[in-house]
């Protein structure tokens, strides 16, 4: 358990202690004898990369998302790339992506060769505006590729329909997504497929990179497992210097490594009781955070259902002076992370595409406002206390 700030060291006027963006120290203290199990496993058996172990947590993950296929690969960005090209994006295809996201949400459609076309987000959900996508839609848009961000999903019923209406393929980036659900469906199951990441900071995060992919879709399934492994067909490798093409189709590299899938079934016993703790901190936040001012905004917390599922993977505040109050607080020893700082449209790497400033409100006026306070299971009540306190203090509130 992460400790107490100890009194006494306020009083003499020391920095307390510091409390990190993000830690998963005491999450894995708690596993750690399953991890060393599942580990020894994987050694006992030889094969380290796409072996037996990333079978058996593909299939605790069709189990806990209750997906046909699950698919190890090695990140979510490749799951993405991957995905996109098993559903059946062509080069040159556009795919209509939200101007405010993560970099890969973008940059997997380049990578398949399509062209990544912005629309801007619902300002509350921060997910794809459906209007807005609507919009973008051309002769050209072979897809539409909402995200589910931070602890909310993007509004599936209207992006279904726009799919439907329009003749898109719907590819979820449910990256971040893990353990929400749609109308009781997991994220990443309402259209052709979605990925999952397991990149340390994510709800279910691994020791080092690693992702998957999601469909129920068989022929989804069947060429994104052949694409991840350099198009090649089933899945044991005797001989790596040996190995042939038999599918006809060109692939990569993105084999899941056993050890993470080792790690990851160890952390995945924990994973509900994780979900849950984050949602009380979450609440503990925006209850002490109501009032304060500088707080321009905070989360909605929303009771759990059994049909949906908020996750906190992130705890995202809308803020005056944002980044003064990010160096204030990293004074104060306080982690803050700033998701995301610039709009997709505006990346110099799409600056061919010629979007300028303002295009995208929704989006911009989240790149410059938003900022994520620490949260992880072992965060204490007494930490969330803390940081609402260093947040008061910069605005000058009443204590
Ligand atoms: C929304 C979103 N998409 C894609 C990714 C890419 O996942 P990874 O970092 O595992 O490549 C991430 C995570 O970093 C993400 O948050």
């Amino acid at each position: 358990m992460v400790e107490s700030i100890a009194p006494d060291a306020q009083s003499v006027g020391q920095l307390p202690r510091p409390i990190p963006f993000f830690t998963q120290a005491a999450s894995f203290e708690k596993v750690w004898p399953l991890v060393a199990e599942h580990v020894n496993d994987v050694a006992d058996r030889g094969k380290y990369s796409h072996g037996r172990k990333v079978g058996e947590f593909e299939k605790a993950i069709a189990a806990y998302t209750g997906a046909r296929f699950a698919i190890g690969v090695n990140s979510g960005t490749d799951a993405l790339v991957l995905l996109l090209r098993a559903a059946g994006l062509r080069p040159g295809d556009e795919v209509v992506v939200p101007a405010f996201s993560f970099f890969a949400t973008a940059s997997s459609v380049s990578l398949a060769r399509g062209v990544p076309v912005f629309a801007d987000i619902d300002p509350v959900s921060y997910s794809l505006d459906p209007a807005s996508a609507a919009a973008a839609v051309t002769d050209r848009t072979r897809a539409v590729m909402p995200v589910h961000l931070f602890h909310q999903m993007a509004d599936m019923a209207a992006l279904r329909r726009l799919a439907t209406e329009r003749d898109l393929i719907l590819v979820e980036d449910s990256a971040e997504a893990i353990g929400m659900r749609w109308d009781g469906t997991h994220a990443g199951l309402l259209g052709a497929g979605g990925v999952l990441s397991f990149f340390p900071t994510k709800t279910l995060g691994a020791l080092g990179d690693a992702g998957m992919i999601l469909t129920d879709d068989p022929e989804v399934a069947e060429l994104a497992g052949v694409l991840r492994h350099h198009g090649r067909l089933g899945r044991t490798i005797d001989h790596i210097a040996g190995i042939s093409n038999l599918s006809g189709v060109s692939g990569t590299n993105s084999k899941m490594d056993d050890l993470q899938a080792a790690v990851l079934m160890a952390k995945l016993t924990r994973l509900d009781e994780e979900i849950a703790r984050r949602a009380e901190l979450a609440a503990a936040y925006t209850e002490r955070l109501a009032g304060v001012p500088g707080v321009l905004r905070t989360p909605r917390v929303v009771p759990r259902t059994a049909a949906t599922n908020p996750v906190w993977y992130v705890y995202v505040v809308e803020v005056e002076r944002r980044d003064e109050l990010v160096a204030h607080l990293t004074a104060r020893g306080v982690g803050t992370e700033t998701y995301y700082p610039s709009p997709l449209h505006l990346q110099p790497c799409f600056a061919d595409l010629g979007h300028r400033p303002g295009q995208f409100p929704n989006a911009e006026a989240a790149c410059a406002r938003t900022l994520a306070l620490p949260l992880y299971p072992d965060l204490g009540t007494d930490e969330v206390d803390r940081v609402v306190e260093e947040i008061r203090s910069f605005y000058g509130g009443p204590r």
